[in-house]
This record gives C-alpha cells, sequence and structure tokens, in this order.
C-alpha cells in the first residue's frame, strides 16, 4: 500500500492508500471515483482514465506510442497528461498526485 492522491473535477483533494498490486486506474475506479469512466477497463483503447500527473514520484513507465496517440484525440491534453492504466502503482510512487482530466 502507498498514498495515492486523487484530485477530482471540482478540485477536491482525496487521499486514498493505494493497492501496489494494481494500475493507478483500478486504484482510482475501485475507490469509488465515477468521474473516471475507464470504459475500456485498461486496455487503452478509450483514453477515458485520462489524468494529469500533478505531482510526480517514483519512475512513471514511458508512454508508448499508443497511449500517445490516444492521447492526441482527447481535448485536455497537456504536457502531464497520462492514460492511468497505462501506470502501475508501485510503492516507489508513495504520494503520487494526479488531477482527473476533464470530460471529453
Ligand atoms: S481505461 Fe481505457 S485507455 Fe485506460
Amino acid at each position: 500500500m502507498a498514498k495515492l492522491i486523487v484530485v477530482t473535477r471540482d478540485g477536491t483533494e482525496h487521499e486514498i492508500e493505494g493497492d501496489t498490486g494494481l494500475t493507478v486506474m483500478e486504484n482510482i475506479r475501485d475507490a469509488g471515483f465515477d468521474e473516471l469512466l475507464a470504459l475500456c477497463g485498461g486496455c487503452c483503447s478509450c483514453a477515458t482514465c485520462h489524468v494529469h500527473v500533478e505531482v510526480a514520484v517514483g519512475d512513471l513507465p514511458a508512454m508508448s506510442e499508443d497511449e500517445n496517440d490516444l492521447l492526441d484525440s482527447t481535448t485536455d491534453r497537456d504536457d502531464t497528461s497520462r492514460l492511468s492504466c497505462q501506470l502501475p502503482f508501485t510503492d516507489a510512487m508513495d504520494g503520487l498526485k494526479v488531477r482527473i482530466a476533464a470530460e471529453d
């Protein structure tokens, strides 16, 4: 377990205990944040798990071409954008802070 901070679209920060066996998306979804639709279930084919990494902790994996292409299809993309299903949550990421992106 490690701390994961989730900022919802109204700007509220929520601190949850993240399971390090799951992805960031799975942790957010399992904690009950229904703003993060994650419609494809983590197959990197929907972009509804888009988050902005506000405080990066630990080594985030490099972005794949598929993730990059999908993020290009979103309206809220910036330099902090990632698909949370593509981020395994590890002990080294304790304190990671992500903000749920605007709805497309
Ligand atoms: S859940 Fe669909 S791309 Fe992440």
